[in-house]
């Protein structure tokens, strides 16, 4: 029987103005880089094809009873595409055993009816599945795949099984303007939430934040629409929608704080404090195939790297904000700073906040309309989209590692 008590709190684990160490709520278990979809907005790193080696089931379960056991109750499949592997319904059925609430993070594809049964009677506790906007052209590009017929019959299948649904639909310059439709949408579908996730730009977003970022007015625009729908059909449908933080003058307190909450596991047994942490440079991740994760929480240093508010530096470290937003998001200091230690330059007490102003000034002066699909043959012209797929991928990582001799930064059509 799995040991399900907390664990003790750990005196040594004390950080400057913080409690001690709570356990993980939520894990996450990436379960594969794998994914027949190529989103242009995609936060796997970019170099997933150097992690691809998976973790077994047998390695999977262990990882569950371990996060159980330390005291996480929430836990998200996901990938990729965690549908790609065959070993999903057994992996729920176990986590159901341990009392996790589970959730099912899908683009749809692969959720046969089969499946859906066999998930059900395993304890499947909800599903979300992703769209990438109301319209079939749109969805099938920025997917690159032809996945919207395809969507549309799935969220039927998962309501007909009585599951509770999530839908969710990462937004940026080319779909907000349709907020109104996918919520329509939504509310057609029958979905108990709706999550209009305004893209992070992180990984694959933050190579194509150039095409992707909107204009302020777009947001403040679909903001409006929200609204509206709130008052109306705020009953039927919980809607979440989450303005991106380039637009505001205070970080967003990032992951509720690194090491305090949230626990991902990615496929190769990395274990991550954030989605995007493979991306920081001299962060060694524990690996759950070397280390317990009792260990890997409480006593790594990628986990206390960043946990509390000691590693900070000005000018957090003297800031009479800094316990609300603990410094912001570790991953995009450094993409935009250079240094993950440094303040979240969304912040304008950032010396580097000019950086994020630049880049909303940039979107409100882009050329691209708003408000249509863009023309493949513009795009390519203008600013290319780099597409999620292997082929992609492995140009990314070679350019890393061996920067002079591959040159560009990849090839904007999908190849999967
Ligand atoms: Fe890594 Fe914010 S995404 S700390």
């Amino acid at each position: 029987m799995t040991d399900l008590a907390q664990p003790a709190l750990n005196p040594a684990l004390q950080t400057e103005g913080s409690a001690a160490v709570p356990p993980p709520f939520w894990l996450l278990a990436e379960l594969t880089y794998r994914c027949p979809l190529h989103c242009a907005f995609c936060y796997n790193p970019l170099d997933y094809t150097d992690h691809s080696r998976e973790l077994t089931t047998a390695q999977w379960i262990d990882v569950l009873r371990e996060a159980r056991a330390l005291g996480a109750v929430q836990l998200g499949f996901s990938g990729g595409e965690p549908l790609v592997r065959d070993d999903v319904e057994v992996l729920v059925e176990e986590a159901h055993k341990l009392g996790f609430y589970t959730n099912l993070i899908t683009s749809g594809v692969g959720l046969t009816d089969k499946r859906l049964d066999d998930l059900k009677a395993a304890g499947l506790d909800h599903i979300q599945l992703s769209f990438q906007d109301s319209t079939q052209e749109l969805n099938d590009f920025l997917s690159s795949t032809r996945t919207f017929d395809l969507k549309q019959r799935v969220a039927t299948a998962i309501k007909q099984r009585g599951f509770p649904m999530v839908l969710n639909c990462v937004l940026h310059r080319y779909n907000l303007p349709h907020v109104d439709k996918i919520i329509d949408m939504a509310l057609a579908m029958g979905a108990e939430y709706l999550e209009l996730a305004n893209t992070q730009y992180y990984g694959w977003a933050h190579v194509n934040e150039a095409q992707l970022l909107p204009t302020r007015e777009q947001l403040e625009e679909a903001e409006a629409v929200v609204e509206r729908y709130r008052r109306t059909h705020g009953e039927r449908c919980k809607i979440f929608f989450v303005v991106p933080d380039y637009f505001e003058t205070r970080p967003k307190r990032c992951m509720n704080g690194w090491g305090a909450v949230f626990l991902g596991v990615a496929p190769d047994g990395a274990a991550l404090p954030c989605h995007a942490a493979r991306g920081l440079p001299g962060l060694t991740l524990p690996n759950v195939k070397e280390m317990p994760l009792r260990e890997i929480w409480y006593e790594s240093d990628a986990f206390n790297s960043f946990r509390g508010l000691s590693w900070m530096k000005e000018p957090c470290r003297s800031c009479d904000e800094k316990e609300r937003d603990l410094g912001g998001c570790r991953c995009q200091a450094y993409m935009l700073t250079g240094d993950a230690a440094n303040a979240d330059p969304v912040c304008d007490k950032s010396p580097f906040h000019e950086t994020v102003v630049k880049m909303v000034q940039r979107a409100a002066s882009a050329s691209a309309s708003a408000s249509a699909m863009p023309a493949a043959a513009t795009v390519a012209r203008e600013q290319p989209i780099l597409f999620r797929n292997d082929f992609n991928s492995r140009k990314l990582a070679t350019a890393a590692r061996e920067p002079d001799v591959t040159g560009g930064s990849g090839d904007s059509g999908a190849k999967p």
